[in-house]
């Protein structure tokens, strides 16, 4: 398949620890797909991830190429996209400072994700001047590229909102088309609940890691709740009001229909039938599992991949930036 080389999907993520089956199914799966058809370029959001960690910062090397090595065992391609880590490209920096000289605080302030996580993340100080400004950085990750397309999940919505007004801010006060317009490619977020039926999350200690062992995975499945009005095994439950179903749907659909059966006509035990969701569940994890393996022990090669992979943003970033320079400045 020939890609459509004009066109650049650029998507990010924060490297704040494993990456779970939410993460997959919510974006890398589909970050995967969208490499066939276009150029895409996957940052490691280690500026970002700063901004709420600075006060853990030793950790975000060692979780940034961890997050590489999951992005590469489940599919994503160097050869097809570029895959680097932000801090590694100055650039981001520079755009960023444009970006802030024009960008109105009230447009910052205003920022329904940002007013939700002053409300709610009450473990960090996140009453910085650089918290504010988020969506700015953010703007200025996809910007740099020229990106046309943006895979991201419905919470960040705004903020891509927000880069758009940021570009069309910049095209309209230096009388410059430098940015084009770009799109959302909306992911379904992954609806699929941690194993004690709280939003999956690493701080929840709920979720199952895209680098779970055979046996991690099967210890968490054992532990998940069940329809609570199946009490014995001879009560007929009701698929649809538990978790271990919609893991079935997700990601065993194959199974789906004689899961179904097993609960509803009680033909096998929740133990049982978490039992065989433990398997699928190591089988559909097993490729990716065997790939981290392999390459955890080959540390070089993710260096060399990063490495070069920031190599090829700047070339892009750098001709962005003559451009932008130009166009602000003369
Ligand atoms: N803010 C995004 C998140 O938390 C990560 C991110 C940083 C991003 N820069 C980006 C996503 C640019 C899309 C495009 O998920
Ligand atoms: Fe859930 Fe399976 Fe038990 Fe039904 S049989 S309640 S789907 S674990």
């Amino acid at each position: 398949m020939t890609k459509e080389l004009h066109k650049i999907v650029f998507s990010a993520m924060r490297p704040t620890g494993k990456l779970h089956l939410g993460h997959w199914l919510g974006a890398l799966q589909n970050w995967v797909t969208l490499q066939k058809e276009y150029n895409c370029v996957f940052a490691v959001a280690d500026w970002h991830a700063l901004m709420g960690e600075y006060e853990n910062s030793q950790q975000l090397k060692e979780y940034g190429i961890d997050m590489a090595i999951d992005w590469i065992a489940c599919g994503i391609d160097p050869q097809k996209s570029i895959l680097y880590i932000q801090s590694e490209v100055q650039e981001h920096l520079e755009l960023q400072m444009f970006l802030s000289c024009l960008t109105p605080l009230g447009w910052l302030e205003r920022n329904p994700t940002y007013k939700e996580q002053l409300r709610e993340i009450t473990s960090r100080d996140l009453q910085t001047y650089a918290f504010l400004g988020y969506p700015v950085l953010q703007a200025a990750d996809i910007l740099l590229y020229k990106s046309t397309a943006v895979p991201i999940g419905e919470d960040q919505l705004p903020h891509l909102e927000l880069c758009r007004e940021i570009a069309r801010r910049f095209n309209f006060l230096y009388k410059k088309e430098v940015f084009p317009d770009c799109k959302a490619i909306l992911t379904e977020t992954s609806r699929l609940l941690g194993v004690d039926n709280r939003k999956m999350s690493k701080s929840y200690g709920n979720a199952i890691n895209l680098s779970d062992s055979v046996e991690e995975i099967t210890k968490k499945t054992l532990t998940m709740i069940t329809d609570p009005k199946r009490i014995r095994k001879t009560d007929p439950g009701h698929p649809e009001e538990c978790n271990v179903y919609s893991y079935y749907k997700a990601l065993a659909p194959e199974l789906q229909g004689e899961a179904h059966i097993w609960c509803t006509q009680a033909t096998k035990g929740c133990i049982d039938c978490k039992r065989t969701l433990a398997t699928k569940l190591t089988d559909y994890l097993g490729p990716m599992r065997e790939k981290r393996a392999q390459l955890e022990k080959d540390k070089d090669y993710i260096r060399d991949v990063l490495n070069d992979g920031a190599k090829k943003a700047k070339s892009i970033a750098s001709q962005t930036m003559a451009e932008v320079r130009q166009a602000v400045f003369g």
